[in-house]
């Protein structure tokens, strides 16, 4: 016996772990079009996104280009942390840096530096003009044209324009357009009421806003950000948190009394919103909201990514769908604000509509995005087609470079990921935008306008064996296909 319960109950009462394949939305009645759906949503508590995809923290998947894509579409990448510290920082500035209303950490130079040290700086960070400070005060500003035909020699003070258009630090986006355009000028410094410099705005910037309105950014125009870390590694996340608004605990198993000790050392010295993962079930959700403080979103589903191999080996795991929905009731029982973010077997938009439907706020996913070109790696030709690299964290080459062993118990020694390729998909923006049009056009089935609604309104139905073989195409003989079933 064990406690009241039998062996035979045991087994026969253990819960249906629902998966992705296993249900439909049922469609209900709609006065909703596709086009008047919105899907914005929040990554976190204190972050919200355009659209709710989210990229793994994998490294074959997310390094700053995906990330900078992404949140240009209004997404989140989420930078992974198989490398040095050094190296993750550098991923979080290069994001930080694509883009931003008031640049903050500004290139300036000394108005005694000589005209060539101004070519070099400019030719170094790649930019066309640069402020002029004396200490901290601005008084002048060189462009190239300053520079470009001038005796190298020559003072700063020499060519510098010294009358500089200037913008206050309440400026908004509107007021810096006109002035520029007033001007007919590409930059204009911020200072504060004593005339110290305190950012740059530059036309370039404000040019980039408009080509991606759908972007998420933070206060200073900056793209949104999040970065992985180990719970055990306060050094990587004392370093990211200059840089990230949100980090994500990046470990397998979170309900684990380590890492629940290691979490609340972790949150003590960071300011970025904290995401608390993988877990799986109501306990986990139910500890992590009564034991901890200032979580601000949970990472939900273990095992069902395309390249785990960990319900297979060690037979453990909690399929993201049936994860999900446990979490999210946990969630709402408790009234806690904690997003969730469904991570693994999302391999098309009505996986993330059913994954909104039981209490998500966002999805991740690793396969979907190692196809792009914004992945890291190279294009490779197979057979006539094109595919990339993807891996688990847990395969043997990921687990080879050591940074993310410890993603997975060090003491297993155990392999639960695999690695292979996956179809080229083209570049992000288009991924997206089919995800998108493909969650819109479910969430029209289900009557919904919002993600809010979708929870509310959409009903689930189980398909049996046969049903799930109906759903696909049937009785065709599809070019990719060489046998014909009826
Ligand atoms: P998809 O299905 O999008 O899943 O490829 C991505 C998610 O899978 C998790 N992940 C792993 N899980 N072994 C595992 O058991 C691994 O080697 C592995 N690598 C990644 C992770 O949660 C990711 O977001």
């Amino acid at each position: 016996m064990l406690g009241s319960k039998s062996f035979r109950e045991k087994l026969s009462k253990a819960d249906v772990a629902l998966t992705f394949r296993d249900v439909v939305i049922l469609p209900g009645f709609t006065e909703v079009e596709p086009n008047e759906v919105n899907v914005a949503t929040k990554a976190t508590r204190n972050y919200r996104l355009n659209i709710p995809l989210i990229s793994s923290p994998m490294d074959t998947v997310t390094e700053s280009e995906m990330a900078i894509s992404l949140a240009r579409q209004g997404g989140l990448g989420v930078l992974h942390r198989n490398c040095t510290i050094k190296e993750q920082v550098e991923m979080a500035k290069k994001v930080k840096k694509a883009e931003s209303f008031i640049i903050r950490d500004v290139v300036t130079i000394s108005p005694k530096n000589s005209v060539s040290e101004a070519i070099m700086l400019m030719e170094k960070y790649h930019i066309s003009g640069l402020p002029v400070v004396d200490g901290e005060k601005l008084v002048g500003i060189v462009t190239g044209r300053d520079v470009r035909f001038t005796d190298p020699k020559l003072k700063i003070k020499d060519v510098m324009t010294r009358d500089v258009i200037t913008a206050p630090e309440s400026i908004s986006i509107e007021e810096a357009k006109e002035l520029l355009q007033k001007h007919r000028i590409e930059k204009l410094p911020v200072v504060d009421s004593s005339g110290r410099l305190k950012g740059l705005i530059t036309v370039k910037d404000i040019m980039l806003r408009g080509r991606f309105p759908n972007a998420v950014r933070d206060e200073d125009g900056r793209l949104l950000c999040a970065a992985a870390v180990s719970p055990f590694d306060l050094e990587r996340a004392k370093a990211l948190d200059e840089y990230v608004d949100i980090i994500v605990i990046d470990v397998a198993h979170f309900h684990n009394k380590r890492c629940f000790k290691a979490t609340k050392k972790l949150l003590k010295v960071v300011s970025a919103d904290v995401v608390v993962g993988n877990i799986g079930t109501y306990e986990a959700a139910e500890d992590i909201i009564t034991k901890l403080d200032d979580i601000a979103g949970l990472r939900v589903g273990i095992g069902s990514g395309s390249i785990c191999t960990t319900m297979e080996v060690v037979k453990a795991g909690s399929p993201t769908l049936y994860a999900t929905a446990q979490v999210a009731d946990a969630v709402a029982e408790y009234g806690a604000d904690m997003p969730i973010i469904a991570d693994g077997g999302i391999r098309n938009p009505g996986d993330v509509a059913v994954a909104l439907a039981v209490g998500a706020s966002a999805v991740m996913m690793g396969n979907v995005f190692a196809g792009c070109k914004e992945s890291p790696g190279e294009l490779v030709a197979i057979g006539g087609r094109y595919y990339k690299r993807y891996r688990g964290m847990a395969s043997p080459s990921a687990r080879a470079k050591r940074y993310a062993i410890d993603r997975y118990q060090i003491a297993k020694g155990i392999v639960e990921g695999v690695e292979g390729w996956v179809p080229y998909r083209g570049d992000v923006a288009s991924v997206v935008e089919e995800f998108i049009n493909g969650l819109k056009a479910a969430m029209g089935y289900a009557g919904a306008r919002n993600i809010e609604e979708l929870r509310e309104k959409a009903r689930l139905v189980l398909l049996t064996d046969a049903g799930s073989k109906e759903a696909k195409p049937h009785s065709i003989l599809l070019p990719s296909e060489t046998q014909f079933e009826s």
